[in-house]
């Protein structure tokens, strides 16, 4: 399969430099971002919203996300290649298996990632156990919440804090490769880089993690929906798009 290992991405954690992570739908961003030298490109879900123009990610399709991956593919040469595994897909673990290998296998990606909570943990272990390698996203997970309000930072209770403790360690022990975490609570990030060994990518979760990711659209100023709120408003200052991006990389690899 071409495209970095993941090797490469276990030796930045254990270097402590950062890892540096954005989303691309199709090829001509793919290559520019590749070019510039990002470790991870993702072939988010988050497609629904800035390329289909929905109000969510829900109505991802599984073709959806192989016309895009597969654009992508065609693109990069150098950076670790993962792609979402569609809501539809990720309800009953027979099916997330199923189409799992039908994106890795016709997309050639290096791994899949899965929203994760407490009532899915068996689907993580069904594709982990089928040798599928994973990326767990936990704390804000759009394809598992309708409600506006669940829209938080997450971790701000005891409660939850430990639950999504809880879970990341179960996730590890099953054999997940790399959790995501989406907009939890400074404190939670630091306290799961303490507990868990492998990679930890954040958005919206402050400085800690062991990587950082943006949705590209958003750090380019020019999401279809309003831009996240994960996105540094210093990063708007800088005028052109290259220039935003490198700074970007460059924070992200050296944690400030
Ligand atoms: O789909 C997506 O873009 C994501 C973000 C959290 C990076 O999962």
């Amino acid at each position: 399969m071409a495209g970095a290992s993941f090797q490469k991405i276990k030796l930045l954690k254990k270097n402590n430099v950062g890892i540096v992570a954005i989303t691309a739908y199709d090829a001509s961003f793919a290559k520019y971002f590749d070019n510039l030298g990002f470790d991870i490109i993702l072939i988010g879900d988050s497609l629904g919203e800035v390329i289909k123009g929905q109000k969510n990610t829900h109505n991802v399709s599984l073709e959806n996300m192989i016309y895009h991956s597969q654009a992508v593919r065609r693109a990069v040469k150098k950076a670790y290649l993962i792609s979402d595994l569609p809501r539809e897909s990720s309800l009953n673990k027979l099916i997330a298996y199923k189409h799992s290998k039908k994106i890795i296998r016709e997309c050639k990606i290096n791994m899949i990632k899965v929203e994760c909570n407490k009532n899915n943990i068996d689907v993580v272990e069904y594709l982990v156990k089928n040798k599928i390698p994973i990326c767990c996203h936990l704390g804000l997970t759009p394809q598992l919440i309708s409600r506006q309000r669940s829209f938080r930072k997450y971790g701000k209770s005891p409660k939850e804090f430990s639950s999504i403790i809880k879970i990341a360690q179960r996730i590890q022990k099953i054999g997940a490769k790399m959790i995501l975490i989406e907009y939890v609570t400074e404190s939670l990030a630091k306290e799961l880089r303490e507990v868990i060994n492998i990679p930890i990518i954040g958005i919206g979760s402050g400085k800690s993690c062991d990587g950082q990711i943006l949705v590209s659209y958003d750090i380019l100023g020019i999401s279809y929906n309003s831009i996240s709120k994960s996105v540094e408003k210093k990063y708007f200052k800088i005028k052109d798009f290259e220039s935003r991006i490198k700074k970007y990389i460059y924070n992200t690899k050296n944690f400030l």
